[in-house]
């Protein structure tokens, strides 16, 4: 008999997937239920992306790009930092990845020898805990809560930090509280990790998600650290599967490699399509989505708290509210499948981010239209009176 490998046995699936089956049983029972466990933009992608990737398989770019991805369209994104955020990169250390999934694949190998250590937040996005220990490596999970904005800081990056750590990765706007890590704690978090011949690694694949501030990158502060992007989620190209990896200088010839061997080259068309993502006509029907993002976090803002959750930090970004349910369950879990089969809302347990007060939180996506949202909160208020703790 072919024996499963411990370290794929070792990964857990995502508790919300069960949920959501659940959810799929229920509609095909014919019952109406919303959605606010989805972590991608319930719009689709915007037409003129959908037509330069339609136009490009049509063409004939049907076949591999190189590894590294289209020259073209690594220039469009090193453009894109110089046009938004004012930062010059070159091309060259620009990769084009299968999504943001490839690009932490790919900067986790490129850094971590097995048995090393990688500091992440709990609560944090968990592939990346599942993708350390698949390279054999350790996560060192640090709680994080309302204290410190749902983010590492210097401070408890030094005090968790060990003999055989090698990185630290943060995601700002993070996945699952929509938080970010200020520029100045940034700027600290990069000196320790430099004094410690370390790396450092953002995901910023929420960056263009960002609501009451201009979008930041932590390129404007380090040539010499790892950013993770995609053309997922403001982009709105989820199933495109196209995202890119920034590496410093010293990491593009073994970068290059590497992606050859992993991926051979992101999908084709959907590269092409990315290119139409920065052109003006796209941007402006993004630009008119993130408002409705931003008008439904709003609301969720002051609906959420009447119903008894906490919200302790603000999100500033992504689509995800992190909300203290404690007032009005012991179980997270039990609460998301009991709301699901009451009244209809499908929402994300914490226990999906880790173990760190995971019974006592929820994640509330509005990748929902307002209208759906407005309903949700109608059910809930029930949902709530009838399990009143
Ligand atoms: C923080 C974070 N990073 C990376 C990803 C992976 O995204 P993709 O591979 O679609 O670009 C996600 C998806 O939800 C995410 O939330």
């Amino acid at each position: 008999m072919p024996q499963i490998s411990k370290r794929a046995s070792k990964i857990q699936p995502f508790h919300v997937m069960k949920l959501l089956a659940r959810a799929r049983e229920l509609e095909a029972q014919g019952k109406n239920i919303i959605h606010m466990e989805v972590g991608e933009p319930d719009f689709n992608t915007p037409q003129p992306i959908v037509d330069a990737g339609m136009a490009a398989i049509k063409d004939g770019a049907v076949h591999y790009t190189p590894a590294v991805g289209l020259a073209a369209l690594r220039e469009a994104i090193a453009e894109y930092y110089l046009k938004q955020f004012n930062v010059s990169l070159l091309a060259s250390r620009i990769i084009v990845t299968p999504g943001a999934s490839g690009a932490l694949l790919l900067a986790l190998s490129l850094i971590l020898e097995a048995e090393q250590s990688i500091l992440l937040s709990d609560p944090g996005y968990p592939c990346n805990r599942n993708f350390v220990s698949l390279l054999e490596g350790q996560s060192i999970l640090v709680n994080v809560d309302e204290r410190c904005g749902f983010q590492l800081n210097s401070d408890l990056i030094k005090k968790h930090w060990q003999a055989n750590s090698a990185a630290v990765l943060l995601a700002s706007p993070s996945n699952p509280t929509g938080t970010l890590v200020e520029q100045n704690e940034l700027a600290a978090i990069i000196e320790f990790v430099k004094q410690k011949d370390a790396s450092l690694l953002v995901d910023e694949i929420y960056q263009g998600l960002v609501y009451d501030q201009k979008p930041t990158t932590a390129l404007a502060l380090s040539d010499d650290i790892f950013i993770i992007n995609s053309f997922s989620k403001y982009f709105s190209m989820t199933g495109w599967r196209v995202g890119w990896l920034v590496v410093p200088d010293d990491f593009i010839s073994v970068a290059d490699n590497l992606a050859q061997n992993l991926f051979l080259a992101a999908p084709t068309p959907a590269q092409h399509a990315a290119l139409a993502a920065f052109q003006p006509g796209a941007i402006k029907i993004l630009e008119q989505r993130r408002e409705k993002f931003k008008q439904r976090r709003d609301f969720l803002l002051t609906a959420l708290p009447k119903l008894g959750f906490t919200i302790p930090v603000k999100p500033e970004g992504a689509f995800y509210i992190y909300a203290n349910c404690e007032a009005l369950t012991d179980n997270s879990f039990e609460f998301a499948e009991q709301c699901l089969e009451q009244v209809g809302v499908a929402i994300t347990p914490g226990i999906d981010f880790g173990e760190n007060q995971a019974s006592k939180y929820i994640r509330f996506a509005y990748t929902t239209s307002l209208e759906n949202l407005k309903e949700a909160v109608g059910r809930l208020e029930r949902f709530t009176l009838m399990t009143k703790k």
